[in-house]
Formats: structure tokens, sequence, C-alpha cells
């Protein structure tokens, strides 16, 4: 059975003082999702990491939303996974499509990020998804499978069995244009029938999340499709009360 997850991408939003308030807002929040078992979370930036995890329950996921792929070195502005993991930040976003569209973030470097976390047992949310341009070509389904395969080639089932992946419409991120869920439930069954391809039954185990535009008002709609195991939300994660209704909405 897998357990649903709401997870929440800050981006390049809050300052340290904001991000340490909305922490120890959600602490019942985080309590309310544990008693319904789900899992509830935030990706704050670098400098927020530290902050939310010190104030918000320790039920509360504290993703990275990125890495370095090696310990160390001269890569001036990275951040590595040693790093992460002295602050206890087990979790990290890879390939987001604003990485890949502004920051060069290939399948390959997802890839080579992906096989650092596996290495250090920590979670990757491999963000997938195709372009509006891509979309209306129909070719949805080849731009996704080959992010799939390309980001995760030559891992194993053992690797891969706390993986969490995240089909993102480009389009549909920040404006407001809501995938339908027909298309969402479409693409995520995708997405785990190409994992099946590459790894087996554990493709049963990975959550597939939904993200682009999820709201409060259609949030338990993505849900309720079978191979939609949770949600990635920008914008609408970003004030305490939008993200407490989210949670509430699908318990
Ligand atoms: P949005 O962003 O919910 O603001 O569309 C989603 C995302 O980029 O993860």
């Amino acid at each position: 059975m897998r357990r649903k997850l709401l997870l929440g991408n800050w981006k390049m939003n809050k300052l340290a003082s904001e991000a340490k308030e909305f922490a120890i807002a959600s602490r019942p929040l985080a309590e309310l999702a544990k008693k319904n078992n789900i899992d509830l979370g935030v990706g704050p930036t670098y400098l927020s990491l530290a902050t939310v995890k010190e104030f918000a329950s320790k039920d509360m996921i504290v993703a990275a939303q990125n890495c370095h792929y090696k310990e160390s070195g001269a890569y001036t502005g990275e951040v590595s996974i040693p790093m992460l993991k002295e602050f206890g930040i087990d979790w990290v976003i890879i390939g987001h499509s604003e990485r890949r569209a502004y920051d060069n973030e290939t399948n390959q470097k997802c890839h080579d990020k992906m096989a650092a976390l596996f290495a250090n047992k920590m979670v990757p949310v491999y963000c997938v998804g195709e372009t509006l341009a891509e979309f209306e070509a129909l070719k949805t389904k080849e731009v996704v499978g080959k992010q799939v395969r390309e980001g995760l080639e030559g891992f194993t089932s053992e690797d891969v069995k706390d993986l969490v992946v995240a089909y993102e419409p480009v389009w549909s991120i920040g404006t407001g244009k809501n995938a339908s869920s027909a298309i969402a439930q479409d693409i995520c069954h995708f997405v785990r029938e190409t994992l099946r391809d590459m790894f087996g039954k554990v493709a049963d185990e990975i959550r597939v999340l939904y993200g682009g535009s999820v709201k409060p008002v259609n949030v338990k709609e993505y849900l309720s499709c079978p191979d939609v195991d949770g949600a990635l939300v920008g914008g609408a994660s970003l004030k305490i009360e939008s993200y407490e209704e989210l949670l509430r909405n699908i318990l």
C-alpha cells in the first residue's frame, strides 16, 4: 500500500524568518497527517533547511531543492549531499522543470545526482514532464518515457524502492492551467508501467506524484486517481492556511 504524499516546493520563496514561522505553525498539521497515514513535507531553500528541520515536527519531511553529485571540491555555488546529511536532510528534489530550463539540468545530470543519493540511502523526488510544444505535438509519453529511462538507467530495484517520481507538465506549472485528472492518471500510470518494465514489481511501491497548479479545490480529484499517490505543490504550499487546506481536503 503506497502512502499518500503531499510535498510543498517553495522554490525561491520565503526568508528564513518566514520559513521558521511556517515550520512552527505546521506542527499540528504534521501530527494530523501522521494520524491519517499521509506523508507531509516541504522543500525550502538551502538557507532555510536547517531552520525548518529544527522548528517543524520531526515527522515533517524536509527536502532540498537540488544537490551536487560530488562530495566536495571546486564547484562554486554548489551544495553536496554530505552537507545536507549533516543537517538531517535526506530528501532532494531532482530535475525540476525550472532547473531543467534555466540551469541546464539534463537527464544525465539527474542520473548522476540520483546515483549519489541512492548511494547515501537518500530519497530523490525525480521530476519529469513535457513542455507545451511537446504536449501539443502529442509527444508527452515519448518525452516522459525518455526522462524516466535515462534518469534511472542502470539502477537496481533495491536502489529505487524509496524513489518518488513527480509528473509535472511544464505548461501547468504556475500557470493555473491544470492538466485534467484523466491526463494526470494516464501519465502517472505510464510512468509506473515504465518503472515496471525497468525494475519489475517494485514499481507498485514507488510513489508517483502529480504537480502543476495543484490547489485546495482540485487536490482531492488528483489523489483519487489510482496511480496518483500524491502532489508536488508550488504556489499553494506557500501560505500555511492553503497548505492546511490541501491536507484537510485529502484526509
Ligand atoms: P505550482 O508549482 O503548484 O505553483 O504550479 C508546482 C511545481 O513547480 O512543483
